[in-house]
């Protein structure tokens, strides 16, 4: 799989781009927003900047990862890709459109995979006309760190095409993870209902969000503290998540903490709007 589509160039898609390039894949890069694009690409070149800075890849290696960067203002740019990964907005009808589109454009041969955390991947298989060439390939923020990708398995997906895409992950040096197409996969069906425990935590005892979060890392050892994570992944994607997961499961322990909610009505999502449980200064 040498030429990767990524669609949705976003906190996500560009860190998909990035990872596919470092490892040596041509990226075909496209969003629909020429704004979201520019700042997509931006946010990519910013990352092989940061490489070099950190010594961790020279100047010709990060100059020849993004001379393999194709910029895409058309999806039917993307046609002769390999492999195509989605990641734009988590809402079904978006998702299933697209797929519907990318069943028609890609090539036959092609693998079509969604980076959704919680929308279910078999019916998005569905969509697009072609289910046994769909995978998960859910990868976690911030996608050039996190070793994880989830890939998940439906019922229709060819075995070749399933195997093909655990070597794919293992390939960009990732920790390929099968999963079952289920609410939350694995880890967001734990990592989403702690989330909302912080948050539970939070508003019960008022603590100071800081002190909350360094308790977590000093005492459970946590890399991040949970209300800053639930900023880094943003406050409107934990809310989803953990609807969709309780939706899934029929079950209202998963369900979102209503404080997120007034949160979102605020704007307050995080690090992308400057605010969320903290302030932030800096763009990410
Ligand atoms: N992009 C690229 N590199 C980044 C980065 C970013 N956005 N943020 C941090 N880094 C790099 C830093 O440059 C640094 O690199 P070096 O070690 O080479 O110096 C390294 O990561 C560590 O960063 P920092 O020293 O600034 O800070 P840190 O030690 O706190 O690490 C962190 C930052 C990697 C984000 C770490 O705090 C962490 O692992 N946090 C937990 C993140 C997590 O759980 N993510 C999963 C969220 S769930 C999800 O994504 C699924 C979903 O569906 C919602």
């Amino acid at each position: 799989m040498q030429a990767v589509g990524v669609v949705g160039l976003g906190t996500m898609g560009a860190g998909i781009a990035e990872v596919c390039l470092a490892a040596g894949h041509e990226v075909r890069a496209y969003d629909g927003f020429e704004e979201a694009r520019e700042r997509g690409l931006e946010r990519i070149r910013r990352g092989f900047a940061r490489r070099v800075e950190k010594e961790t890849m020279t100047q010709a290696d990060a100059d020849d990862a993004l001379a393999r960067l194709t910029p895409c203002a058309a999806l039917a740019d993307l046609a002769d890709c390999d492999l195509v990964i989605e990641a734009v907005a988590e809402i079904p009808d978006v998702k299933h459109e697209l797929f519907a589109e990318l069943g028609r454009l890609a090539k036959a041969d092609a693998v079509l995979a969604t980076n959704t955390s919680a929308i279910s991947v078999t019916g998005i298989a569905e969509a697009s006309g072609r289910p046994d060439r769909v995978v998960g390939l859910h990868f976690f923020n911030p996608a050039p760190v996190m070793r994880l990708v989830e890939v998940v398995r439906t019922p229709h997906v060819d075995p070749q095409v399933y195997a093909d895409a655990i070597a794919f992950a293992e390939g960009l040096d990732k920790e390929a993870v099968p999963c079952p197409d289920t609410p939350g996969f694995l880890v967001n069906r734990v990592l989403v209902p702690m989330l909302n425990d912080a948050v539970r935590t939070f508003v019960e005892t008022g603590a100071d969000p800081a002190d909350l979060d360094r308790a977590l890392k000093a005492g459970a050892g946590w890399p991040m503290g949970p209300l800053a994570l639930i900023d880094l992944i943003g406050v409107d994607v934990q809310m989803h998540a953990s609807q969709a997961i309780a939706d899934g499961l029929g079950d209202p322990h998963y369900a979102p903490h209503p404080l997120l909610a007034e949160m979102v009505e605020q704007g307050r999502l995080g690090r992308k709007t400057g605010a969320g449980f903290h302030e932030y200064e800096s763009a990410p």
